[in-house]
């Protein structure tokens, strides 16, 4: 994953797209993105995720990214961390993307839909709005024990980065913990989705970013602490 995609905007920006262009995938699009997934960086490394793309997609898609992955709270978070790694590479090279976790690919959690956006339709619009998908909780809700005032700016960007995360049905199961000025603790559901780790994903990629190191570490089954 490069380094220097200006994380925090492509965050900002990203949202999910549910029509597509009719487009069919050539090979070097199917290198090019295996090269960009491959560029994602691990939490646990001893986790392996062959990720592959198949050619049907729903909602219209050029193609199904997606990898087997086991069960253990540990392996959906890991799914999660790297695919919304992939997901903000892919935006960067101006694909559209949409996580799905309507279908299952076989011994996958969920997959990720990508291709050209297209025009947004009626349909679109309704399953963003059934998804919630344009609306979010508030830090105040979001971050226990709220941000302190005399907080780096540093610390808002990052929360807001995880705060922005993707999730199924839009569910934004986490909460967040600002320990210090170089330090916060994400707490997250981990019993079906990889929400979590997808979370994780954007708070690690904006600390980076902005401090030019990032450190996540798991404290316990659903707790991490990012620091940088
Ligand atoms: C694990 C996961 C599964 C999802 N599954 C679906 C799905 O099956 N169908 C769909 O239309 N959107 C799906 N979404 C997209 C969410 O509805 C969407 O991320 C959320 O509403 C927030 O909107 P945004 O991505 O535009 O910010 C999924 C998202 C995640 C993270």
């Amino acid at each position: 994953m490069q380094k220097d995609l200006n994380f925090i905007n492509l965050i900002r920006d990203r949202h999910s797209i549910r029509n597509y262009t009719q487009y069919t995938l050539t090979d070097s699009d199917r290198a090019q993105i295996l090269e960009t997934v491959s560029g994602a960086v691990p939490l646990d490394d001893g986790i392996h995720l062959d990720w592959k793309i198949a050619d049907a997609a729903p909602m219209g898609g050029s193609g199904l990214l997606y990898a087997e992955c086991g069960t253990s709270d540990e392996e959906l978070v890991e799914y999660g961390y790297r695919g919304e790694q992939s997901v903000l590479g892919l935006t960067a090279e101006g694909w559209g993307t949409c996580w799905y976790g309507m279908a299952h690919m076989p011994g996958s959690p969920c997959s990720i839909v990508f291709g050209k956006p297209g025009t947004p339709g009626v349909r679109s619009a309704v399953l963003g709005a059934l998804s919630r998908g344009h609306t979010r909780k508030s830090l105040e809700q979001l971050v226990t024990g709220g941000i302190p005032a005399d907080s780096s700016p540093l610390v808002r960007t990052i929360v807001e980065s995880a705060r922005l995360a993707p999730s199924a049905i839009n569910r934004q199961s986490w909460s967040f913990e600002v320990v210090s000025d170089a330090q916060i603790v994400i707490k997250g559901d981990t019993a079906r989705f990889p929400d979590l780790g997808i979370c994780l994903a954007n708070a690690m990629v904006t600390a980076r970013q902005l401090a030019g190191k990032a450190t996540v570490s798991r404290l316990s089954e659903g707790t991490y602490s990012i620091a940088w």
